[in-house]
């Protein structure tokens, strides 16, 4: 069944509390739950529908400590249903007791077992999983906790009210919705520390592991300590309970989880050392970190009214762990990289079968809503709010915003009235960024006559699954000016595009200037403009806009790849002088060395109405490389050594760039060393950063044998490192052998597949070898229909999202388009197919 935003009613209820008490087992846990209800309206009576389905095993019914009528009591798969006729009038309590079986639970939506941990995930509708229970946002109430184990570390949320003989009590007074409760249950050792509120509050924080990993849990505390300072420096949000909880278990479908004084993450989001872990790893874990703690304002004590406002904690929370880790480390790399992100992502999406607008107006499952689009353009629309107001406007209204709605459970709108109500602006018009989908084009237009120079920009954006029409949006067009000696002769100003076509003059300028345009990615729109490629080499030697210095580069690298052999030379002179560059940062400099992936570059030529050959681009990219290498040989070679980080490993911004530089430049010399270099790095390395980089590179060779020996001998146990060990062989595997390393990866015996990390080591590196998913033969789309199929039935959530590796299929050749349909159509004939997998596979049928 379809759910429409439309179709919005307020739960007819009223629940005041929620009582829980949990006897715990890996079979036949026993469920108690009281529920402190009353008619919302007493004069229009109105069933008692509760989500719960097959899985719970109802015992016990009572109303008032009455048991109902059974002929008021109804059942079928999802729900159950006690007539109003069963129901008072007047305040009353419904208690029930359920048996579920969390041994069982492989798609690890409820309450299920990770390696002898029992956890919890939630959201989006997971509780129900649980007990019978009005599983939806809207509907907050307070929990008082009882669970019942030997286990010895017992946790939900709240604050704790005891924890004694095998029973531990907790009691969370803010007000919540099911799908932030959580409880955890095992044998853990905590990283404690403390946090003292800027209003004098002392907090205690525990990052929770399993005995053993205590000494890679330091870096989490580290970055939750920095989290709750920046919150409140900068949003002036404290913690508002006793205790905070980070629990990491090694079983989880997606990253972390925000519960309620209680986040539950993905063990990859918080263990970390230097010998396992790589720069990248760190970033996140920090970054993940900041995002689930910040969701405790954006997020719990702001929720959303229903799942269609999804966008409005998630976009926010992105946008806001952004901000943190701009201020952390580099703001402009930062930015390049949540560009490349959004592109590589959330354009791919956009410009596919499953596009959708940041806020759906309708939906199947609403797992499958958890996109790029809900999250990285949810803070994309965000950045803009806050470039069109301005700074000191944007604050005010975010005070307005906590405010005015905190306990509610709110709605875009609600969001969108706080900043008219701030700015005296109307945002009617800006709304479209919310409910329309697709990535409009930008084209720019210059023209230059008397000193002055007039802009002329036109957008359009091309049809999206049932949405036509789509009218001119709000784009925000930031735009500054570099002088013929390449210095800036107009500061960064934002033009405010309102129209399909619309023009904007700069006067009393002396001479022409370049046109450095959308400063800062200040909109998500691909921009497209004639430029030739002296002048793009003159913008990335000169212009004082980081991000649009960068983008120059990006599209001389995509003209070197596209257009042929003249552009290809342009692309290698400006990068001979970026490189000598000793005054730009290495991470800036590494961003743009790394060529453009495999994807992007097919993704650019779809836009540009071409059919993408994976193979000739392949070839392409590695012979681009190959030439940059032997152009600037002495260059590459004096930065490699020039690069090396002396010391103890250390993750911080400075150190990683550098590595990051060193590690680019490495992946260029492989080109025409044959490899050595990265042999001789694999071995002498003591940090994952470089190990991985000189594996990924020997990998490519076909020379990696020993090597990933080594990593095995040495990690074999460790289920972190031995993810990558599986993804680099198939993700750098030469296309042609990609399908087959997969293949005979997927009959080890470590290759626990129920494992999400783990699957999505294998069919995601595969997928994210463009080339090699994309055999001629269709090999790879039956592997990987292959193991979808049999993910779905036992985690639909992660079959439904792995699914998307065939977003794109639309776009290819009539041949490979024929074998990615009959893979998909494959699919969609299988008896029991999950509503997760089905509805993903019918929309990208439906594209065809
Ligand atoms: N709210 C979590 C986060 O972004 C994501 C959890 C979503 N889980 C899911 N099964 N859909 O921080
Ligand atoms: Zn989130």
């Amino acid at each position: 069944p379809v759910q429409h935003l439309a179709d919005y009613r307020p739960w007819p209820f009223l629940l005041s509390e929620t009582r829980l008490d949990l006897t715990l087992a890996a079979r036949g846990t026993i469920v108690r739950a009281a529920l402190d209800l009353a008619p919302r309206d007493p004069d229009a009576p109105s069933d008692l529908v509760l989500d719960g389905g097959a899985g719970l095993q109802l015992r016990a019914l009572t109303i008032d400590g009455q048991a109902p009528d059974p002929a008021h009591v109804t059942r079928d798969d999802e729900r159950l249903t006690i007539a109003a006729a069963a129901l008072p009038r007047a305040p009353f309590t419904l208690e029930t007791e359920v048996a579920i079986d969390p041994e069982d639970n492989t798609a690890f939506e409820g309450l299920y077992l990770s390696g002898g941990i029992f956890c919890t995930q939630c959201e989006a509708e997971g509780f129900r999983h649980i007990t019978f229970y009005p599983d939806r946002p809207d509907v907050m109430t307070v929990f008082r906790v009882t669970l019942r184990s030997d286990l010895p570390v017992l946790l939900s949320n709240g604050n704790p009210v005891s924890d004694a003989g095998g029973v531990a009590e907790w009691h969370d007074h803010w007000p919540k919705p099911s799908y932030l409760f959580a409880l955890v249950a095992g044998d853990l050792v905590a990283v404690s520390d403390r946090f003292t509120t800027r209003s004098g509050r002392e907090i205690a924080l525990n990052v929770w592991v399993r005995p053993g990993d205590q000494d890679r849990a330091g870096f989490a505390m580290e970055s939750l300590i920095k989290s709750m300072r920046w919150d409140e420096d900068v949003y002036g949000r404290e913690y508002d309970l006793d205790v905070f909880n980070i629990v990491a278990v090694d079983d989880f479908n997606m990253g972390a989880m925000e519960n309620k004084g209680l986040n539950i993450f993905n063990s990859k989001l918080v263990l970390a050392s230097p010998d396992t872990a790589t720069d990248t790893d760190y970033e996140r874990i920090e970054a993940v970190i900041a995002h689930e703690y910040f969701h405790n304002w954006t997020g719990n004590r702001i929720t959303c009214r229903d799942w269609f406002q999804l966008c409005l904690k998630e976009g926010l929370t992105v946008f806001r762990d952004q901000q943190f880790t701009s201020d952390l480390r580099s703001a402009a790399v930062k930015r390049i990289e949540d560009v490349q992100t959004l592109r590589a992502l959330q354009f791919r999406e956009d410009q596919g079968p499953l596009a959708h607008p940041p806020r759906p107006d309708r939906y199947e499952e609403i797992n499958n809503f958890y996109t790029a689009t809900v999250y990285e353009k949810g803070a994309e629309v965000i950045g803009m709010l806050k470039r069109l107001v301005g700074d000191a406007a944007y604050a005010r209204a975010l005070d307005l915003y906590f405010a005015r709605h905190d306990g509610d459970a709110a709605t875009i709108e609600d969001w969108l009235k706080v900043f008219e109500d701030a700015t005296g602006r109307d945002l009617t018009h800006f709304k479209r960024w919310y409910t329309d989908a697709g990535t409009p084009v930008l084209e720019m237009a210059e023209d230059w006559q008397d000193g002055i120079l007039t802009l002329t920009f036109a957008q359009s954006t091309k049809p999206t699954p049932g949405q036509p029409d789509k009218p001119a949006r709000v784009i925000p067009i930031a735009v500054g000016l570099i002088g013929p000696d390449g210095d800036e002769v107009a500061p960064t100003r934002v033009l405010e595009m309102t129209e399909a076509r619309q023009t904007f003059t700069f006067e009393a300028l002396g001479a022409r200037p370049v046109v450095s345009a959308l400063r800062g990615f200040s909109a998500p729109v691909m921009l497209t403009r004639q430029l030739d490629d002296a002048t793009r080499a003159f913008l990335l030697a000169h212009d004082t806009d980081p991000f649009a210095r960068w983008e120059a580069g990006r599209e001389l690298a995509l003209s070197a790849l596209t257009r042929g052999d003249e552009a290809a030379q342009a692309y290698i002179d400006a990068i001979g002088a970026l490189l000598g560059d000793e005054a730009a940062d290495p991470a800036f400099r590494a961003l743009c060395l790394t060529l453009p992936g495999e994807e992007e570059i097919a993704t650019r030529l779809a836009a540009q109405g071409s059919t993408p050959d994976p193979d000739a681009i392949h070839a392409a990219r590695g012979d681009l490389a190959r030439r940059i290498a032997l152009a600037h040989q002495d260059l590459l070679t004096g930065l490699y050594d020039a690069m090396t980080v002396p010391g103890a490993y250390s993750p911080d911004a400075a150190s990683a760039a550098r590595r990051s530089l060193r590690i680019a430049v490495l992946g260029l010399l492989a080109r025409i060393d044959g490899g050595e270099r990265a042999q001789i790095l694999f071995g002498v390395a003591s940090n994952m950063t470089e190990r991985m980089a000189a594996l990924a590179v020997l990998v490519r060779l076909g020379r990696a044998g020993p090597a990933l020996k080594v990593l095995e001998a040495e990690f074999g146990d460790n289920r972190l490192v031995m993810d990558k060990w599986f993804a680099v062989q198939v993700m750098a595997a030469p296309p042609g052998r990609a399908v087959a390393v997969a293949r005979d990866l997927a009959t080890r015996r470590d290759f626990d597949w129920k494992n999400p990390n783990r699957f999505r080591a294998l069919l995601g590196g595969l997928a994210g070898n463009h080339a090699g998913f994309h055999a001629a033969d269709g090999a790879g789309y039956d592997f990987t229909a292959d193991w979808l199929i049999r993910m779905d039935a036992a985690n639909p959530q992660i079959a439904a999202r792995m699914s998307t590796a065939f977003e794109t299929w639309p776009r290819y050749n009539p041949d490979r388009r024929a074998r990615a349909r009959a893979a998909l159509e494959r699919i969609a004939a299988l008896e029991g197919l999950s509503r997760n997998t089905r509805e993903m596979v019918s929309r990208m049928i439906a594209a065809g």
